[in-house]
């Protein structure tokens, strides 16, 4: 009997066609309701006791087998199927080769970057992972300086030195401790603070920041600078600078730039103003120059850090500053003919 069943496990593991049809009468020969299977575990009430182990064991084996066996050869013979019928028509156009889009924070960061390098800036990174003195203290803001609320930060537990920036400045702080003036840099990069995710602000966002340091700067090259960046990235424009504060530059000033009031769009983003805010500048702080090195006697400078993500929100009309990060296909795809 067990040889009658190794001679079967045999004849499975030797099958084969390119019929469909015989994989179905194969399968109906060995596990159809009256096939060999069954009547094979019908019979296992009759082998010898010291028998049963092996038979059983077999049984299973030729059970395994015979299914596995039919499966791979109907998977094997429809992929031929459908192999078959796309190469039959040779008029047929080829697949489509799928390029890929950028990110809209990388297209605006880019379009950004690409302006500031026309008057001379150069692009200067730093890490993520900051210290305590590059992110707040060499930029004005001691400890308990009220002013570090106004970034909640994500510190690290064990270690209160170390958090991720919330802003950009720091890459400039390090600019300046290893380069000498003139200083034309800008950083763009992503930043952290411990804000409540919603439509309009994220834990994660993106900044670029611009920092200008030579002999003789004046809050007026700061407002040229600024009239010359909002002209090419959203067409001529009309800016206004409202005072403002900052600790690490004196004066400062909020820039917003004229959007319009013509939809009822223009009204919702602009809050029935037609001003938009789009960055905070100043003059740098003498005492910021001296953290850094600088001697501010004789050099005086420049800042100006603005928002990538809001400004991406608003040149490609995104309603949710949320879609930038969820990496949602049909979203990022709309970008592909963008720069
Ligand atoms: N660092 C500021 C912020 O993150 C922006 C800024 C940069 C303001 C430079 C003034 C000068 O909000």
């Amino acid at each position: 009997m067990i040889d009658d069943l190794k001679k079967h496990l045999a004849e499975v593991e030797n099958f084969s066609t390119d019929n469909l049809d015989t994989v179905e009468s194969f399968r109906i020969k060995y596990l159809g309701k009256k096939g060999l299977l069954n009547q094979f575990f019908a019979e296992f009430k009759n082998v010898s006791a010291e028998d049963k182990k092996e038979y059983g064991q077999t049984i299973n084996e030729l059970k395994d087998k015979t299914t596995k066996k039919v499966n791979d050869l109907k998977n094997q013979l429809n992929n031929k199927k459908v192999l078959n019928k796309k190469f039959q028509d040779l008029t047929r156009p080829s697949e489509p080769i799928e390029i890929g889009a950028r990110h809209p924070i990388s297209i605006v960061k880019n379009q950004i970057i690409d302006i500031f390098s026309r008057i001379g800036f150069n692009v200067s990174e730093g890490p993520e992972i900051e210290d305590d003195w590059h992110n707040f203290t060499a930029l004005n803001l001691p400890e308990h300086h009220p002013a570090r609320d106004m970034q909640d930060t994500f510190f690290i537990q064990t270690n209160p030195d170390i958090l991720l920036r919330t802003h950009t400045s720091s890459v400039q702080v390090r600019y300046m401790e290893n380069n000498k003036p003139p200083i034309r840099t800008i950083s763009p990069g992503r930043v952290y603070r411990n804000e409540a995710i919603s439509a309009r602000s994220h834990c994660f966002f993106h900044q670029i920041e611009g920092l200008y340091i030579d002999k003789n700067v004046s809050f007026a090259d700061l407002k040229q600078t600024l009239q010359f960046f909002t002209n090419e990235l959203f067409g001529k424009s009309k800016i206004r600078l409202r005072p403002s504060y900052f600790p690490f530059t004196e004066p400062s000033a909020e820039v917003d730039v004229y959007w319009g009031l013509e939809s009822e769009t223009d009204y919702k983003m602009t809050k029935g103003t037609g001003w938009l805010e789009i960055m905070g500048c100043g003059m740098v702080d003498p005492n910021v120059l001296e953290n850094c090195g600088i001697d501010s006697k004789i050099y005086s400078g420049f800042a100006f850090g603005m928002g990538i993500d809001r400004i991406a929100l608003l040149l490609h009309q995104i309603s949710d500053i949320r879609l930038l990060s969820e990496n949602d296909i049909r979203f990022l795809e709309q970008f592909k003919s963008a720069l």
